[in-house]
């Protein structure tokens, strides 16, 4: 596995590689990796392409009040998984590197960075399409991968793809959960065992609400009543929001007619988790 921290020296292995007609798959991550992480280079290793992951703890989508100092690091053990996993080349840049001077130019994806995380994090998105854009034009992958953990930010990367002509094939990948269903999380090491086992509730009210959807239940209303009110009777998680809402451009739902997103923020102490679930609906006429 090739191993940098430069730009100029990712180019010219990815030059190489581009030249000897390889496809180039890029995974954006900020390390601490975990089971997600490797099953999205499982999926681009599938693709026969060269496959770049990069780790970056990036200071732009954190707010001033959010965890950028505490997030969890260890770049030599992301070393020994990558290279397991069969990663062709590891990316790992420094602040400077990234941002050599302070920043000026940015890149936004407007409405659909307005809801969910968005309304909850001022900035976030902003901060995640400009480094995912800067990554983009330091690697110009023919491919890049996504968790469907943040699905939000899923369809943002997509739409910034779209309405800026990039070259680049947006995948998604399923969420990776435990053998219990918690999502697996970079963050989730911060858990006690105590928010750990209540954590439990968001996915297995998330289960429940497709199955009241599976059963008939159309109002979003009383199936984002019924997440908050089973968190908030199961466990001491302070909700930030649960939502549902259309799976394609994230406009607000009242009855549930197509395919939906629901999607859930709840802190448990200081960790912040997300979690969501889409459940297709289809109607025949
Ligand atoms: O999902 C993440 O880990 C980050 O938001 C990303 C896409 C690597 C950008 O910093």
């Amino acid at each position: 596995m090739k191993r940098t921290s430069q730009i100029p020296e990712l180019r010219e292995i990815i030059a190489l590689e581009r030249n000897r007609g390889r496809k180039i798959a890029l995974i954006p991550t900020m390390g601490y990796l975990h089971q997600g992480h490797l099953t999205l280079v499982e999926r681009a290793k599938q693709t026969g392409a060269f496959v770049v992951l990069s780790i970056f703890v990036n200071p732009l989508q954190f707010g001033p009040t959010e965890d950028y100092s505490s997030y969890p690091r260890d770049l030599e053990r992301d070393v020994r998984l990558v290279e397991a996993a069969g990663v062709d080349a590891l990316f790992h840049p420094t602040d400077h590197e990234m941002y050599p001077h302070p920043i000026v130019t940015y890149v936004e994806v407007g409405q659909l960075d307005t809801v969910l995380c968005g309304a909850k994090r001022p900035g976030h998105f902003r901060g995640v399409v400009t480094v995912v854009s800067k990554l983009f034009h330091i690697v110009q992958p023919d491919l890049s991968f996504f968790g469907q953990k943040d699905y939000q930010q899923y369809l943002i990367i997509q739409r910034m793809v779209s309405d800026l002509n990039l070259p680049i094939e947006v995948c998604s990948v399923p969420i990776v959960r435990e053998e219990d269903g918690l999502a697996i999380s970079s963050r989730n090491v911060f858990l006690t065992l105590e928010q750990r086992q209540e954590a439990l509730i968001l996915s297995k009210s998330l289960n429940e609400a497709e199955i009241h959807i599976r059963v008939g239940v159309k109002s979003a209303r009383e199936i984002e009543l019924n997440i908050r009110e089973r968190i908030s009777r199961e466990s001491h998680g302070i909700i930030d929001y649960v939502e549902v809402r259309d799976a394609g451009d994230l406009s607000e739902v009242v009855n549930v007619e197509s395919t939906v997103l629901i999607a859930l923020a709840v802190r448990f102490g200081s960790t912040r988790l997300i979690d969501n679930k889409v459940v297709e609906v289809r109607t025949f006429v």
